[in-house]
């Protein structure tokens, strides 16, 4: 295999969807900058034009979009907007990375198996908002994040990956999420770099892991 053929196999842009602060995309672009990521940042998008992460995105000279859902009067055609701008990337893995917007089965139905989210919380329990306290007033002993498919349920696609961390009795939900987030600045970009390197794959309702089928997600 010739230098160019590799590197396109190794080398991938994402577009990288935010609607807050967008710290999971910065944990993303500084593993790209350090070379633990073997991808490119081709684009952030925003649904909400105030969002603190495009300043961070445009400080490092990533391009930006803002897709504003107030421009629209539904979600098909928010949906097909998002998607006009995503398909001006050649092939990208799609990250929501705090992406406040629930998504149609047309835009999802689109990019199964290339889009990834991370949710707050050990999937399946806890899907929506606010599942710090919903894992606090649970009195659950284990809490953490989950790396999955976008599907076309909220919170529902199939997990690729958890990290977990123990709930202390003293865990207040922003002490707990402060915890929460460090994990998720670790285990989103490893999971993106194995995906890119063709290590996970989703194939016919199954995840694969090195060509195999994975039972339980990867524990981080
Ligand atoms: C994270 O907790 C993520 O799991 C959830 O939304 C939050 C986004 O935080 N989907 P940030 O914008 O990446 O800082």
């Amino acid at each position: 295999m010739n230098h160019h053929v590799q590197s396109q196999l190794t080398h991938q842009s994402l577009v990288i969807l935010i609607s807050g602060r967008g710290s999971n995309m910065q944990a993303i672009h500084q593993a790209c900058t350090r070379g633990a990521l073997n991808a490119s940042i081709a684009m952030v998008i925003s649904n909400r034009p105030q969002a603190a992460g495009l300043d961070y995105a445009k400080e490092n000279r990533i391009p930006t979009c803002v897709v504003d859902h107030h421009d629209f009067t539904d979600r098909v055609t928010f949906d097909r907007a998002l998607a006009d701008v995503i398909d001006s990337v050649e092939n990208p893995l799609i990250i929501l990375a705090g992406f406040m917007r629930r998504l149609t089965a047309e835009f999802t139905h689109r990019y199964t198996a290339r889009m990834l989210n991370i949710h707050p919380s050990l999937l399946p329990r806890h899907p929506g908002l606010n599942t710090h306290a919903s894992a606090i007033a649970s009195g659950d002993r284990w809490h953490g994040c989950s790396v999955h498919y976008v599907t076309e349920e909220l919170d529902s696609g199939p997990v690729i990956a958890r990290a977990i961390v123990p709930l202390l009795r003293s865990d207040t939900p922003d002490a707990l999420a402060d915890r929460v987030i460090s994990r998720e600045h670790v285990i989103y970009p490893a999971i993106i770099q194995l995906c890119l390197r063709g290590l996970i794959e989703w194939q016919d309702g199954h995840i694969l892991y090195c060509g195999k089928r994975l039972r339980n997600p990867l524990l981080f």
